[in-house]
């Protein structure tokens, strides 16, 4: 299992802005939501969390810049009036590793693609925090699932972006593995605004400072457990949120 020790560099800090989407997104005559806010709070982590095929990964691309395909309608801005355009990390729901690389260069390719040199001493303590130092010169066909994953969320965490989303970025995890990356998360990721699609309930009330459940083309908000993510496992407010999340996804029609 990793061992983390310290790491010889970290990412220098930095702090995100508020975010806010509002508006309405359709593919053809489906509408995914409608009038929809979703307020992402500047410095913390927002969750996100809807039954399979509801929207949410559209809703993060939309916020992301990306091309979705969705007609939307509506504003996504920070509400400081700064830019999102070059501050933004994504992590995809799919790994999207490239099959020529190996782990290391992967991690290393946001840099590649800046034309900067990679960090290679912060780059190597990251693969090492995350349990992969063994593996890092393999090819992503030689990894596992949750090892492909964790070399995903190294590329994301190597970006020194105050924006980061995250879709489903622990999903391929074992239970103790996911429990050390969330920790790992949200210590490199502190003051960033951080917005993770997830469909573990447990996940969100651990790491939600809020949360949101998207169905039946709406945002709502959930109330969060009391104190300040990331919040311990055997939290008893944590706990109960996690069971509420839970009994309201299966209330849903
Ligand atoms: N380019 C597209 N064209 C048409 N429909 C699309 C397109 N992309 C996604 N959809 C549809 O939009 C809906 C929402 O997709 P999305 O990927 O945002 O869901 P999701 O909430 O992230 O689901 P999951 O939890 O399974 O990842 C789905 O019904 C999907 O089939
Ligand atoms: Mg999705």
């Amino acid at each position: 299992m990793p061992v983390f020790p310290a790491p010889t560099s970290r990412i220098p800090p930095v702090t995100g802005p508020a975010i806010r989407l509002a508006g309405t997104a359709r593919f053809g005559t489906a509408t995914l939501f409608r009038d929809a806010v979703l307020e992402l709070l500047p410095g913390t982590w927002t969750c996100l969390l809807g039954p399979s095929g509801v929207g949410k990964s559209t809703a993060l691309r939309l916020i992301a810049g990306l091309d979705t395909g969705a007609d939307f309608q509506g504003d996504i801005k920070a509400l400081d009036g700064s830019p999102l355009t070059g501050r933004v990390a994504y992590m995809a729901q799919s790994d999207l590793l490239l099959p020529w690389l190996d782990l290391r260069g992967n991690v290393a390719l946001g840099a590649r693609l800046r034309g900067s040199p990679p960090d290679w001493p912060r780059i190597d303590a990251l693969i090492d925090r995350l349990g992969l130092a063994a593996h890092a010169r393999k090819r992503p066909a030689s990894l596992s699932g949750g090892q492909r994953q964790r070399t995903a969320l190294a590329r994301t965490l190597m970006e020194n972006k105050a924006i980061v989303l995250l879709d489903e970025p622990f999903s391929a995890l074992d239970a103790r593995t996911r429990a050390d990356m969330q920790d790992l998360a949200a210590e490199t990721l502190a003051g960033r605004t951080v917005l993770m699609v997830t469909h573990d309930p447990g996940e969100a009330a651990r790491l939600g400072a809020r949360i949101y459940l998207m169905e039946n083309n709406t945002l709502t908000q959930h109330p969060p457990p009391a104190g300040h993510p990331i919040r311990a496992i055997d939290d008893p407010e944590m706990l109960a949120c996690q069971a509420a999340l839970l009994l309201q996804l299966r209330a849903a029609t």
